[in-house]
């Protein structure tokens, strides 16, 4: 039997006062008008998916959806980190005007984060805000993009640098979608499932290193676990620094190596949790060179993340400089202050900090962090 399906939502809440809105987790999420019960009125609904997700699954939020919006259009954009940019955010633009849809109108973003992200963006900017549902189907989206209210297009000299914060109406983590998801995306997914136990809860890492084969197998019982947890980890902290301030920063742990990687290696090469699988290898180690944690930490962390099915060594970015281009990559980070490039680090076990390092410590790191030519 298949467990996911036969269990009632799991509901997690963000607490954010009027931009509160609930999280949904479990099976068969996806055909039940109860799921989108009570969402803002209005007469027209966009889903916003892409050209893989489309024909899995975009026909069946169309029918459910349509009970409730008059008139429900799909926009099917195109597949890829690589198009996480204003041409394609265009084209939801292009989708909503042809339409002629009002600043009523409600966002279905059905995908994964790069759809999500965009989809977000879109909705806090089409008419200056219309109202929006994340409807995610990666394990990453389920348990970190579409959470939150990040919302974001790359640019080719920096990733997620355009976007703007803006909260969902609600959460729908149907956990029955990760199914058809390719191997390689569940371990990227699992990158940021990894990264919520050395910033907040070892428990969480040790049960990881105990079901990691549970969640490769897509065992719904572990899947609604690693989401649920992972959604309450992420809960507490939005809650408590909405527009990253402070606090929220640590969500960030092993992004700033693994961003480089992806803007050095060309967005789409490696996907966004396989550089944050290795970042976190690399951040870890940094943590360890800054005296914070031991070498036995670093390592039951690497082991983890190879277990997940993800590369534990960075690439090379650059055959005469390779830290240095990291570096330069680095600079271009939203957390860099005055070209300083801030870093999250693992205070201890189960609790991480924002620090500037050494250039020179940083580059010892990514020189025993990386492929050697
Ligand atoms: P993605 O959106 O590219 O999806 C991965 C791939 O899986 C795509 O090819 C997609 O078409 C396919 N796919 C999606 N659902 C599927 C399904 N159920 N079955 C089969 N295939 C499916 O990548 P992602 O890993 O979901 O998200 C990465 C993006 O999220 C990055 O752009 C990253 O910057 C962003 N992100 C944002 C936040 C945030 O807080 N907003 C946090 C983390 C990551
Ligand atoms: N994924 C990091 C954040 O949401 O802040």
């Amino acid at each position: 039997m298949n467990q996911a399906s036969a269990c009632a939502p799991i509901q997690v809440r963000i607490e954010l006062g009027e931009r509160s809105y609930p999280i949904l987790i479990g099976g068969g999420l996806l055909d039940q008008a109860q799921t989108f019960a009570g969402l803002p009125r209005a007469s027209q609904a966009l889903i916003v998916t892409n050209t893989t997700v489309a024909p899995l699954y975009a026909q069946r939020l169309q029918a459910v959806l349509q009970a409730q919006y008059g008139r429900v259009h799909v926009v099917a954009l195109p597949d890829g980190e690589e198009y996480k940019d204003w041409q394609t955010l265009n084209q939801i633009f292009d989708a909503l005007l042809a339409q002629a849809c009002d600043r009523k109108t409600v966002l279905f973003a059905l995908g994964g984060g790069v759809v999500g992200d965009m989809t977000g963006f879109a909705a806090a900017s089409y008419m200056r805000g219309v109202p929006f549902v994340q409807v995610p189907t990666t394990l990453l989206a389920q348990v970190d993009s579409s959470v939150g209210g990040k919302t974001a297009i790359n640019h080719p000299l920096g990733k997620n640098m355009i976007g703007a914060f803006y909260q969902p109406q609600r959460v729908v983590c149907d956990l029955d979608t990760l199914k058809t998801l390719p191997e390689r995306e569940l371990s990227a997914g699992l990158a940021e499932v990894i990264k919520y136990g050395p910033i907040a809860d070892m428990a969480l890492l040790d049960w990881l290193e105990q079901n990691m084969q549970a969640l490769r197998a897509r065992e719904p019982a572990a899947l609604a676990h690693a989401v649920r947890r992972s959604c309450e980890i992420k809960a507490l902290v939005v809650g408590q620094d909405e527009r990253e301030s402070g606090l929220r920063a640590i969500l960030n742990f092993g992004h700033t190596f693994g961003h480089a990687i992806e803007a050095g290696l060309g967005y789409g090469h490696w996907l966004h949790g396989e550089g944050v699988g290795c970042g976190m290898v690399m951040a870890a180690t940094l943590s360890q060179r800054l005296g914070l944690v031991d070498a036995a930490f670093v390592q039951r962390l690497r082991v983890l993340i190879e277990q997940a099915g993800l590369p534990v060594v960075g690439p090379q970015l650059d055959a005469q400089d390779n830290a240095g281009r990291y570096l330069a990559l680095m600079r271009v980070d939203k957390k860099a202050e005055a070209g300083e490039i801030r870093f999250v680090v693992i205070e201890k076990p189960g609790q991480a900090g924002v620090r500037g390092a050494p250039d020179a410590l940083v580059r010892e790191v990514i020189d025993a962090c990386c492929l050697r030519q």
